[in-house]
């Protein structure tokens, strides 16, 4: 991960986290243990955590061989305690972490309700995902943060692509291994239409797709300039009562719970295949309508089932997340010295968004063109005064 990489060694430099307890709590498979081995060259001491069905526990226990501080599970036996993933969270904050890459905003939520000790030591946080986001504005909003968390999910460097390309090609293609490891290829050769709930970035990813696998994809979306951004791209939109009779495949894309209830469901034809791409815990209401066939037990299908973002998306993300933990340790450390950020949910800045998208163009060997840099502010060729319409006599 080149980018990701450039981003740490810059961060190593500086030397602003050397010496601090950062923990790291997303899905834990090759990518994210390269993260974590390669943020130790600030200097900082690095632990991750990831709940149960999130964990790869074979990457688990080679980065805790190699000196990582791991909150998961390490042994496929560890995997049957219904405890393990509440004991690990609340070992992960008692570690006393000062900052924290969280995804969903799960540790953040434990640390503001049961585990309140650890505010004592967290300075910051910066999520990763838009179902954590959402939680996290609530918090702002209502006075109850007490902490300054980076919104990583928003920036552009994320967004544009982990959540509209990386995502939804990653679900799809998921979806379809899940399917034909389970019922055979030709079930996935039968398949011919497709229902996307949602069209977020994430949506709009599993859409297209969908799609490019050759089946026929419909949207449902409350939100009309989306609805309409879907039918722009060439997808119908409407309602569950006229779409989902016809579907053979389901995506949920929402992140929200209870999208695909059972008055949904009962909609649906028997056979009919569901899979989620948002990951939120219920977002397909469970045990399923009788005969219908959820994969992935309703999990995340890219991470739980599949092998999560492709490499190159999730090198862009992680980068962003790195470019987020220096704004917020250059930030908040100068604390000290009377600058600081309070409690509040926040952007990755514009220079460090454009830094990300610059350090990733030079790995893949392209470079942006020299234009002259113009003084005006607002980037206009001439004083506003100068205008089209001005009498000449
Ligand atoms: N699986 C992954 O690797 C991965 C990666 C990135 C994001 N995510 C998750 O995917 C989810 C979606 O992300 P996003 O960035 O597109 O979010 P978003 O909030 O931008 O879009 C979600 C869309 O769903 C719509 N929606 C809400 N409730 C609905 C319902 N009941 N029926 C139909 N539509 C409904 C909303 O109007 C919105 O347009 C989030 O939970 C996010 O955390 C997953």
């Amino acid at each position: 991960m080149p980018v990701t990489a450039g981003l740490i060694s810059e961060l190593a430099e500086r030397g602003s986290i050397s010496g601090d307890r950062v923990l790291v709590s997303l899905v834990l498979e090759p990518k994210t243990a390269a993260l974590a081995l390669k943020l130790r060259d600030t200097g900082a001491k690095i632990a991750v955590f990831a709940s149960a069905s999130e964990t790869d526990p074979g990457i688990a226990a080679a980065l805790a061989d190699a000196g990582v501080y791991v909150f998961a599970a390490t042994d496929n036996a560890q995997l049957a305690d219904p405890e393990l993933d509440a004991d690990n969270a609340a070992a992960a904050l008692a570690w006393q972490p000062h900052w924290l890459v969280d995804d969903g905003a799960h540790l953040i939520r434990l640390a503001h309700t049961e585990a309140e000790a650890a505010l004592q030591t967290l300075r910051g946080a910066a999520e990763e995902t838009t179902s954590g986001i959402r939680p996290l504005n609530e918090m702002a909003s209502a006075g109850e943060l007490r902490m300054p968390v980076i919104a990583v999910n928003d920036a552009a460097t994320k967004t544009l692509f982990d959540n509209r390309v990386g995502t939804g090609e990653s679900c799809v293609i998921a979806t379809l291994d899940q399917i034909a490891q389970s019922h055979g290829c030709d079930a996935v050769r039968e398949l011919r239409q497709a229902v996307v709930y949602g069209y977020g970035p994430v949506g709009q990813g599993c859409a297209r797709a969908a799609r490019s696998f050759g089946l026929t994809v419909s949207v449902i979306e409350p939100d009309p300039v989306r609805a309409l951004s879907a039918v722009v791209d060439g997808f119908a939109v409407g309602g569950s009562a006229q779409l989902l009779p016809r579907a053979d495949l389901v995506i949920s894309a929402t992140g929200v719970w209870n999208t695909v209830g059972h008055a949904d469901q009962g909609l649906l034809r028997p056979g009919a295949f569901l899979s989620v791409a948002g990951g939120i815990d219920g977002e397909i209401a469970q045990p399923v309508a009788p005969g219908l066939r959820l994969l992935a037990d309703g999990g995340g299908i890219n991470y739980t089932a599949g092998e999560g973002n492709p490499l190159e998306v999730m090198d862009l993300s992680f980068a962003t997340q790195v470019a987020a933990l220096s704004q917020l340790t250059e930030t908040v450390k100068k604390g000290a010295g009377g600058e600081s950020l309070p409690p509040d949910v926040y952007p990755v800045n514009d220079a460090a968004v454009k830094r990300v998208a610059s350090m990733a163009l030079r790995v893949y060997g392209y470079s942006l063109p020299q234009l002259p840099a113009t003084e005006r502010v607002g980037g206009a060729a001439q004083h506003w005064r100068v205008h089209r319409y001005k009498k000449t006599n």
